[in-house]
């Protein structure tokens, strides 16, 4: 298998990122983590030349944050990207369209969460600073301008973006064409491709990074979930995967065996669809473990997909609206 990991520019910011990115959610907000093991595996992917980080301070209260401060502190020659987001001070997931400003990012507390990352992390500085959930209607409120220039001049935050909420990439276009933004996070995958028909464009526009995030559907497009699959009390993947989602869910991801080949599984395929698209500038699939490093790392190494099977896989997208266990 290769491991050659390719990168790509990071927007108007210009950095040189991976590809495949290490989205750490899972190691310090999902059952069944270890941090040996996530320590491990975070190191094999700076070793196989990963560099960009994502993480936010709700990961187990700052604990992927502390993480990932280990692993900066390990690799302290080597150039890596550190994003990190801000939790809404409601700590309501995703935003609804009346929560204000005041609701979830006041002033004084963007800045406090500044300090209480950069704190976990163990650094001065962290490349980007992102907004957990958000809503356009906010910019309407001047001050979210200046918290987002005041972030900046202090010198202590390199770019600033949001991370928009589950199946609304649509909310998050103004914040985009309103110039104060340097990168969205955004849910992109073989399922939801919806991201290109607005978002992606206005990103282009602008020279705005896209963060490509849940690539595999948070495990369906692994392939690995049935019908029968549970999960341990306490972990959220219980409160998502209910029947209904779970059972269309399961559907979907069987559909798209008959595309697979005897040297492509389904997570290879998630990524390498993702990669056919140029408007990304990385993906970042949640690890714990060292073989899926490797695995997704190889997913770069072999690049973006034939255009024939990308073809294929357009006609399985798969639209969606927010409900209430979508979370
Ligand atoms: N609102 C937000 O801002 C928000 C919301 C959701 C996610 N995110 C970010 O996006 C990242 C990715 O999303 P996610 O972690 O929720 O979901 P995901 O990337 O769609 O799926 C993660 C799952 O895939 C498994 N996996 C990874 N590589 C694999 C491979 N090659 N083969 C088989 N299984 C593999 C992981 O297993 P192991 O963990 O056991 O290795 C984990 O169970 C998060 O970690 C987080 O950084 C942000």
């Amino acid at each position: 298998m290769g491991d050659e990991m390719k990168y790509r520019r990071f927007g108007r910011m210009g950095w040189d990122v991976s590809e495949i990115g290490y989205g750490m959610w899972g190691m310090a907000g999902w059952t069944g983590s270890e941090d040996q093991e996530s320590l491990a595996a975070l190191q094999k992917f700076v070793d196989l030349g990963g560099n960009f980080f994502d993480t936010a301070w709700a990961y187990g209260d700052g604990h992927s944050e502390e993480l990932l401060g280990k692993i900066l502190r390990a690799n302290s020659r080597k150039r890596l990207f550190t994003a990190t987001k801000i939790p809404p001070k409601n700590r309501r997931w995703p935003s609804q369209r009346d929560f204000s400003l005041d609701d979830c990012f006041p002033p004084e507390y963007i800045e406090e969460y500044v300090h209480k990352s950069l704190k976990n992390i163990g650094s001065d500085t962290l490349d980007l600073m992102q907004f957990h959930t958000w809503e356009d209607g906010w910019l309407d409120d001047d001050r979210l301008a200046e918290s987002i220039q005041k972030m900046r001049a202090s010198g202590k935050v390199g770019a600033v973006g949001i991370s928009s909420n589950r199946w609304e990439p649509a909310n998050g276009i103004r914040a985009v064409r309103s110039g104060l933004i340097d990168a969205v996070q955004v849910i992109y995958n073989i399922f939801d491709q919806n991201p290109e028909d607005e978002l992606f464009p206005a990103c282009r526009e602008h020279d705005v990074a896209v963060i490509a995030r849940v690539p595999f559907d948070e495990g369906t497009l692994t392939g690995t979930l049935t019908l029968n699959s549970t999960w341990p009390e306490g972990d959220w993947r219980g409160t998502y995967f209910v029947e209904e989602n779970l059972r269309a869910s399961v559907a979907r991801a069987e559909a798209l065996r008959p595309l697979l080949t005897a040297d492509m599984n389904m997570p290879a395929m998630a990524l390498r669809f993702i990669l056919n698209n140029r408007d990304v500038s990385t993906i970042i699939p949640g690890m714990r473990k060292i073989r899926n490093v490797e695995a997704n790392v190889a997913a770069s190494d072999r690049g973006a997909l034939p255009r024939g099977r990308h073809e294929e896989l357009r006609k399985h997208r798969w639209d969606r609206v927010p409900t209430k266990w979508s979370q």
